[in-house]
């Protein structure tokens, strides 16, 4: 337990704004401060800090609360160990007990397995300065590759002793249990043997965003082909490889400071560029780049350069990074550095200034890089120059702000010497297919997590049980499903392209969200996005003759309902039309008319949760419902416009 008065010193320590930009950088905006959210993936900042009221809030995922808040929801720890953690970051003192074995194990498997970790860091590192063999072996190779004392106790590095059990045996005699050993990976065990993972070996322990120890990476000292130059953690509860960036902890502020990461592949290349002064630096350490690390530095900076090594493994590895890169709306260069070299040799060999005017004249944008690259053999082959255009066009096209892609086409135009309205039009083929298989792989991935619902779970549910609004649009989903709806442009097509009944409806509830929960609702909606490419589904015939009893059946009522259709011809004053003829205007309605009813019980059922919230004194949750409910009259008040009626009140 924390006393009272220790509570009342870290929350007046725990200055809101300088809490945050630890993990987010902020920009004054008014008497606000705004940066783009950590909870949430977006592209434009909604996060917003006041300083005055010492809160945050996101207005586009609804979190918000104080600095303790915070840090509980970015760090994952509960009330006392965001405290003790804010405790930690400004010196403030907490008595506490001394940990009991006990205490040890009831904490959770993450903290564990945390705790560990730091400790094996520590061991290591102390094993690398002090001891003997650590000295000779561990501390005489960074020398060698001259590597300052100074960067290596930043980077906390350190050397494994090289015995079967050396480190292990160590770490149970201080009371640590030998199931977090297993499962951070330290330690590896079969039924009747175990083994350190990392004997003889320097390593380099890997630091989440927050400074603690994660994982391991273990590099060998002997030239042996046969066995992996790098060992690195497996994965694990506190470990996802894709989703951590090596030196993320001891560059961020740099990264914040200069509006700008480079981005390496190699331990020992984010090491030598701090050593040469630079330190706005991170690796992906070998993995391919993955959207969770660009959007990891997106929080800092959207300006990328990605440097690689000069060789041909380096080139594909900056080509594939680059369209991540530029698909989170992130500004990317590249730099290749002169073949045979690496970061780490490169920056050796020029030293600090050096290095920096290498980079500074050499950095090239995505486009340049590309078409350089590729231009060089194209020159009297026009296939092979379409190929690269569209090779370029479509790393334009994945950058979502317009205003950039335009300046890029033109740059594209003039360095291919191709016409910009012919970039256009591929750039628009390009959207259009990416777009799509978006759409497809979203929604394969939704039915599939439907359909692995355990059947136990899906209580009876009564057709009747559906609302009015969601009877009509599974009806008409069903009824007119591959009926074509809108025109939508399509370059290239010989003939005019339509989205079907069916895409439409899908697609507008899929965007806000809104599927309903009901059952029976879910099963239909689904099991269509799921079919619907196929060729010549018949969803009516689909599921009139469904295995399942109640969908079948839900079906053949809908087939026989009129009574909706007479009261929507009287409102439309339109009695003599037939609804297939007047699709357009009524597919839309009846998508409006079922998102608004949606939406209102959603609103009442918030309604509900505040008022119970406040009545328990729990204002952050009051604080993050309210955000909810305004967001959620935005959207009612646009339904309510197209609807043009308060006759849904
Ligand atoms: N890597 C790995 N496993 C391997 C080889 C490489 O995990 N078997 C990762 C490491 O994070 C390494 C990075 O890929 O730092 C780059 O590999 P490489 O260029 O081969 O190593 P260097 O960083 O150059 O390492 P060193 O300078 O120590 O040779
Ligand atoms: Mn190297």
């Amino acid at each position: 337990m924390i006393d009272h008065a220790t509570i009342e010193r870290i929350l007046d320590a725990a200055e809101i704004t300088d809490v945050v930009s630890d993990f987010v950088t902020l920009r004054k905006r008014g008497v606000n401060q705004l940066g783009l959210c950590p909870f949430h993936n977006e592209k434009t900042p909604s996060f917003t800090v006041s300083p005055a009221k010492g809160i945050f809030k996101c207005f586009g995922c609804g979190k918000g609360g104080n600095a303790v808040n915070f840090i509980m929801e970015h760090e994952n720890l509960s009330y006392p160990e965001a405290l003790k953690w804010l405790a930690k970051k400004y010196h403030i003192d907490i008595v506490e007990e001394e940990q009991t074995d006990e205490q040890i194990q009831q904490k959770n498997d993450r903290e564990s397995m945390m705790i560990v970790s730091s400790f094996a860091q520590k061991f290591f590192t102390r094993y690398l300065w002090e001891e003997n063999e650590g000295r000779t072996i561990g501390l005489s190779y960074f020398r060698e590759r001259s590597f300052r004392d100074d960067i290596l106790k930043k980077f906390e590095v350190g050397f494994a002793p090289d015995g079967k059990t050396a480190f292990t045996e160590v770490a149970q005699k201080e009371g640590y249990k030998i199931e977090f050993l297993e499962k951070t990976g330290l330690t590896i065990k079969r039924d009747n043997w175990m083994r350190d993972r990392f004997a003889g070996r320097v390593m380099f322990p890997i630091h989440n965003l927050a400074g603690r120890v994660i994982a391991f990476g273990g590099r060998i000292l002997k030239e042996d082909k046969k066995i992996a130059k790098y060992l690195n953690s497996p994965e694990s509860d506190i470990y996802h490889k894709g989703r951590v960036l090596y030196g993320i902890f001891q560059a961020k502020r740099e990264i914040s400071k200069t509006d700008k990461c480079y981005l390496v592949e190699g331990y020992t290349d984010v090491l030598s560029m701090h050593q040469a002064g630079i330190e706005n630096v991170v690796a992906s350490s070998g993995t391919a780049l993955t959207p969770d690390q660009i959007r990891m530095v997106k929080r800092f900076t959207p300006n990328i350069t990605i440097i690689y090594d000069g060789d041909a493994a380096g080139i594909k590895a900056s080509m594939r990074g680059i369209d991540l890169v530029l698909e989170e709306g992130m500004n990317v260069k590249v730099l290749l550095l002169p073949e045979g070299e690496d970061p780490d040799s490169f920056a050796k060999k020029m030293g600090a200034t050096g290095y920096l005017e290498y980079i500074n004249k050499n950095e090239t944008d995505f486009i340049q890089f590309k078409t350089r690259l590729l231009l060089k053999d194209t020159e009297n082959d026009p296939i092979a120059k379409a190929r690269l255009i569209s090779d370029v066009i479509r790393s334009v096209s994945v950058i979502p702000d317009s205003i950039t892609r335009s300046v890029y086409i033109k740059e594209c135009s003039r360095l291919m010497g191709v016409n910009e309205e012919v970039l256009y039009n591929e750039v628009r083929k390009q959207k259009a297919k990416q777009t799509d298989d978006f759409r497809k792989k979203e929604f394969r991935e939704k039915a599939k997590k439907i359909a692995a619902k355990p059947k136990a779970q899906a209580k009876k549910i009564n057709p009747a049980d559906l609302l009015i609004e969601e009877r009509e649009f599974l009806r008409f989903l069903l009824k007119y499903c591959t009926v074509p709806l809108f025109e939508i442009e399509e370059e290239n097509a010989s003939n005019p392209q339509f989205i079907s009944v069916g895409e439409f409806m899908i697609q507008e509830l899929e965007a806000d969200d809104l599927v309903s929960e009901n059952p029976l609702f879910k099963k239909v909606f689904y099991e269509v996005s799921e079919n619907i490419d196929t060729e010549n589904f018949d969803s009516w015939k689909h599921f009139v003759y469904h295995p399942d009893g109640e969908i079948n059946q839900l079906a053949t009522n809908l087939l026989s309902e009129k009574y909706v259709e007479s009261k929507r011809w009287t409102k439309a004053g339109a009695f003599t039309e037939q609804e297939k003829d007047i699709l357009d205007l009524l597919i839309p309605k009846i998508v409006n008319e079922y998102k608004f009813r949606k939406i209102k019980i959603l609103e009442t059922d918030i309604e509900k949760q505040i008022n119970s919230a406040s009545a328990e004194n729990n204002f952050d949750t009051v604080f993050e419902l309210m955000g909810t409910l305004t967001n959620l009259k935005k959207v009612e008040k646009i339904l309510a416009e197209k609807l043009g009626s308060r006759a849904y009140n």
